[in-house]
């Protein structure tokens, strides 16, 4: 295992370009699943995450060859229904090659992906939304048993008691693409990487539309063909690149990046004082030397996502002021918050509510990451403090962040590595 050792307090300068978007490759990669034919992907981020499903396409039948950012996919010999604890418990995304095996097989034997330190993480809606198409469930052993003799469409009301769901919805957008007829989902899940991936189906030659607003529709087609893709940036990447600007009042440039997509934290950030230029591809920001305190509630897309929560909390644990964070889409994601007190922060937790009182300095101190963007935060908020952090458990990182500490050092950040 190895550990972080950031140097705090220096402003960091120039320009970083922001990768392809983790949670838009993992179904996209899943869903070469369901042609026979060849598929590629391209701007695919080199991470733990991506190089775990294509060990899982490959344990499935897959061959898989992941060069620079492009992966290709082919078949080597016939799928296998079998996606393995060993796999799947590494990262829950791997949860969504049910729907491409069922589409494809009829049949899948899927491990429950277990909980996880962000909170318990059901698979209800996936499964209810599965059903819907013909799917009959099972529970044995850990793992979800699926059978179908065939794939019907229906209308299916996917929303859950956090609101939508992405995986879930992905997982039967997926499912429906091949199934008979016509398959509506109501309360999809709006965000950009399943846009990414319904603009992926297509062009494998199904009929998916309505796919980044909260009715889905997907006629069914007989068979899909290969297609080449591109994966979209990563908004939280570009995001948790924002956040860390205004912590060490840095006058960074992004690359690579699209305005709309982030424009709830542009909003957010704008009320903290900072400025944006966007021109072209590229996003300049502008940091004030103290920001105002800014209250936020995660929702799901267009809100302000979950998976920016920690990191803002980072941010402002330094801005003077009381400010409020709830999380509504994971309601125990607070891991960090003990993590950042340790370093010097006033947090305090009520439920889903975090209250932040502002602290003029944090302190660097050794800290633990608890999952990949609560360790996001702890490097942000190291970056901004005063002396030595070191971050233990980095693992966490590589898991979503492409080429971190090179990106970081570039900027001119004091980070480094070493074995625990
Ligand atoms: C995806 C992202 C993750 C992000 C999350 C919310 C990937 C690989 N991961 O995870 O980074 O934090 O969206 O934006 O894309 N829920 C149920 N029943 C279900 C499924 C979910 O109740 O069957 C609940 C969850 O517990 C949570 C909420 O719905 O409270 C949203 O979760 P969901 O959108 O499903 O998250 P993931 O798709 O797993």
């Amino acid at each position: 295992m190895q550990k972080l050792i950031v140097e705090g307090g220096r402003p960091l300068r120039g320009s970083v370009r922001i990768s392809g978007a983790k949670n838009a490759a993992l179904p996209m990669l899943a869903a070469t699943l369901l042609t026979d034919e060849p598929c590629e992907l391209r701007n695919v981020p080199r991470l733990r995450d991506t190089r775990t499903m294509c060990d899982l396409l490959q344990s499935l039948g897959k061959d898989v060859l992941f060069e620079g950012g492009t992966v290709r996919v082919s078949s080597r010999s016939r799928l296998s229904p079998i996606a393995h604890y060993e796999l799947v418990s590494k990262m829950r995304g791997s949860f969504c090659v049910l729907g491409p095996l069922l589409a494809k097989l009829r049949e899948a034997r899927v491990s429950l992906p277990g909980g996880c330190v962000i909170g318990i993480r059901p698979v209800d809606l996936h499964l209810k939304g599965l059903r819907s198409l013909g799917v009959d469930f099972e529970i044995e052993g850990g793992y979800v048993i699926g059978r179908a003799r065939r794939l019907i469409g229906d209308r299916i009301y996917l929303g859950g008691v956090f609101g939508s769901s992405v995986l879930a919805t992905a997982n039967v957008m997926m499912a429906a693409v091949l199934a008979q007829g016509e398959t509506v989902i109501h309360s999809a899940a709006c965000e950009p990487e399943i846009v990414n991936l319904g603009n992926f189906l297509n062009a494998m030659g199904a009929q998916v539309s309505g796919h980044g607003t909260p009715i889905v529709r997907i006629t069914g087609v007989a068979s899909l063909h290969g297609a080449t893709s591109e994966v979209r940036f990563d908004r939280i990447e570009a995001g948790s690149f924002i956040l860390l600007a205004a912590a060490t009042q840095s006058p960074i440039t992004l690359q690579n990046v699209e305005y709309d997509q982030l424009l709830v934290l542009i909003d957010k950030m704008q009320e903290y004082g900072m400025r944006f230029r966007y021109e072209g591809d590229t996003l300049n920001l502008k940091c004030p030397a103290v920001g105002q305190p800014v209250s936020i509630t995660t929702y799901p897309f267009p809100g302000f996502p979950t998976d920016l929560q920690a990191q803002f909390m980072a941010l402002m644990s330094l801005t003077p002021g009381v400010s409020v964070v709830i999380d509504k889409v994971f309601p125990d994601r607070f891991m960090h918050i003990a993590e950042l007190n340790r370093m010097g922060a006033n947090i305090r937790r009520e439920g889903s509510t975090a209250i932040i009182q502002g602290v003029p300095e944090l302190y660097g101190a050794p800290v633990m990451a608890s999952d990949l963007r609560a360790s996001a935060a702890l490097v942000i908020a190291a970056l901004a403090a005063f002396g030595t952090t070191e971050i233990h458990r980095v693992y966490h990182l590589d898991r979503g962040y492409e080429d971190l500490d090179q990106k970081l050092l570039g900027l001119g950040a004091r980070i480094s590595r070493a074995d625990e």
